[in-house]
């Protein structure tokens, strides 16, 4: 049991697809985004009609009306290395709007994203975020401020054009808003809990791509899109209540259709790079493989986020935390603490077993 334990360890350790720092490495992530401009990832683009955008054509299938939408993407993230310091740095533009795939819904509106950040920095342990109890981290981890904060050491800069970015976790390659776990009703909104005490009303309406239009009219997702690999197979013009396989089981959709690959889905705010669910070999990368906020190290000081099918779906905070994952929020039915002790009772055991034999 210990071989078999070490060897996945190992195998993890091994293979991972490392990310470094330099202008190369920013211009690799960069070429993973689907950007419409025509100045990426070398330069960004201006906010003028030289921003070259695409237009796709969605039905509204709120209003039963047949009306079609057409949905103007712009999308374009870009490096650049600063000649004192030598700092590399992503700069991230999108209207907020997917590409590639439709809505089920009403025509969501353009939300103008556009923000600066030092590219997937090098982070040390001291940094690291700590939890003293399991209602501190529910504070956290079940507040829609979790992530409003962005550590001043990632030399986040929000261009003026760009809206408000509180409610934000990073963008998609395709240029959708990955938005923080908690929107507004301090709950999973796909897997409420009820015993925080909290009144639970209202859940935005999911389409099949698991996104959903909010108050202000735009569009985000939070659990993983099941449309960022391979929107061909859904079809996206319906709520994921209208669609069999998505309300039977909406974590099953958001994985199924992805391709099993170790890979970039995205940026976050604090300009580390969001993963697929996926290590290298194919492997589900579960809780037991993350720490208190949601990432992990892939290389001695290569942070790293995943987004999947469970809670937090992206993250709780901007890490590292010094944890693994011991505490689980207490507004998701979504967690998976029980597997994590199990599996620490298992290496235990196995700890246990290779002493006596010895
Ligand atoms: C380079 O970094 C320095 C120090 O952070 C800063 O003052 C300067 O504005 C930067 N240059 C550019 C072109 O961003
Ligand atoms: C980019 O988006 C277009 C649709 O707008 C799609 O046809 C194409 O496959 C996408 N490319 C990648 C690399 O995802
Ligand atoms: C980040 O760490 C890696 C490995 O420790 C190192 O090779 C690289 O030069 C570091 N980058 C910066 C910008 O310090
Ligand atoms: C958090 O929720 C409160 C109450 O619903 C709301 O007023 C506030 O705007 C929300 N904040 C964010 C960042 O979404
Ligand atoms: C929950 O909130 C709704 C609307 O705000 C209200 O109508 C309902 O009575 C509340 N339920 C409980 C149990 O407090
Ligand atoms: C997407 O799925 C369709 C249907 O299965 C398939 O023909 C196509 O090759 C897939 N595309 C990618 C990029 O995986
Ligand atoms: C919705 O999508 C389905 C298949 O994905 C298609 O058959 C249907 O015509 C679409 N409806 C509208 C209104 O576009
Ligand atoms: C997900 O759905 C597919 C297709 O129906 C099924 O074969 C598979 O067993 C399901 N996976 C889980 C974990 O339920």
């Amino acid at each position: 049991m210990i071989i078999l334990c070490l060897l996945l360890l190992l195998s993890h350790a091994a293979e991972s697809l490392y990310m470094g720092t330099t202008l190369d490495d920013c211009y690799a992530v960069a070429r993973s985004f689907n950007n419409t401009c025509t100045q990426a990832p070398k330069a960004p683009a201006p906010w003028t009609s030289t921003f070259k955008s695409i237009t796709q054509s969605c039905p509204d299938t709120r209003t039963f009306q047949l009306k079609s939408c057409q949905i103007v993407v712009m999308l374009c993230v870009s490096c650049s290395q600063n000649a004192t310091t030598g700092q590399v740095r992503m700069r991230v533009q999108t209207n907020g709007l997917p590409r590639g795939h439709c809505y089920g819904g009403q025509c969501p509106a353009q939300r103008k994203i556009d923000f600066e950040v030092d590219f997937n920095k090098n982070v040390s342990m001291e940094k690291a975020i700590t939890f003293r109890s399991n209602n501190q981290f529910d504070d956290k981890a079940c507040s829609n401020m979790s992530l409003k904060v962005v550590p001043t050491w990632t030399n986040l800069k929000v261009y003026e054009d760009g809206h408000q970015m509180d409610d934000i976790a990073g963008i998609a390659i395709n240029g959708g808003i990955i938005k923080a776990p908690i929107v507004k009703y301090m709950m999973d909104p796909y897997f409420p809990t009820f015993t925080l005490g909290r009144n639970f009303t209202q859940s935005p309406t999911f389409d099949t791509c698991l996104g959903f239009v909010d108050e202000q009219s735009t569009y985000g997702y939070i659990m993983l899109s099941p449309c960022i690999s391979n929107s061909s197979m859904i079809a996206q013009n319906r709520s994921c209540g209208k669609d069999p396989f998505c309300s039977q089981d909406i974590k099953n959709h958001s994985l199924y259709f992805q391709n099993r690959q170790e890979r970039v889905l995205g940026i976050a705010k604090d300009g580390h790079i969001i993963q697929s669910p996926f290590f290298y070999e194919g492997s589900f990368i579960r809780c037991t493989n993350l720490d208190q906020c949601g990432g992990y190290f892939m290389e001695q000081q290569t942070y790293v986020y995943t987004w999947s099918n469970i809670f937090p779906y992206s993250m709780t905070c901007f890490g590292p935390g010094s944890q693994p994952s011991v505490y689980t929020a207490r507004c998701s039915e979504n967690t998976c603490s029980g597997r994590y002790l199990m599996e620490v009772g298992l290496i235990l055991m196995a700890l246990l077993q290779f002493i006596i034999l010895i």
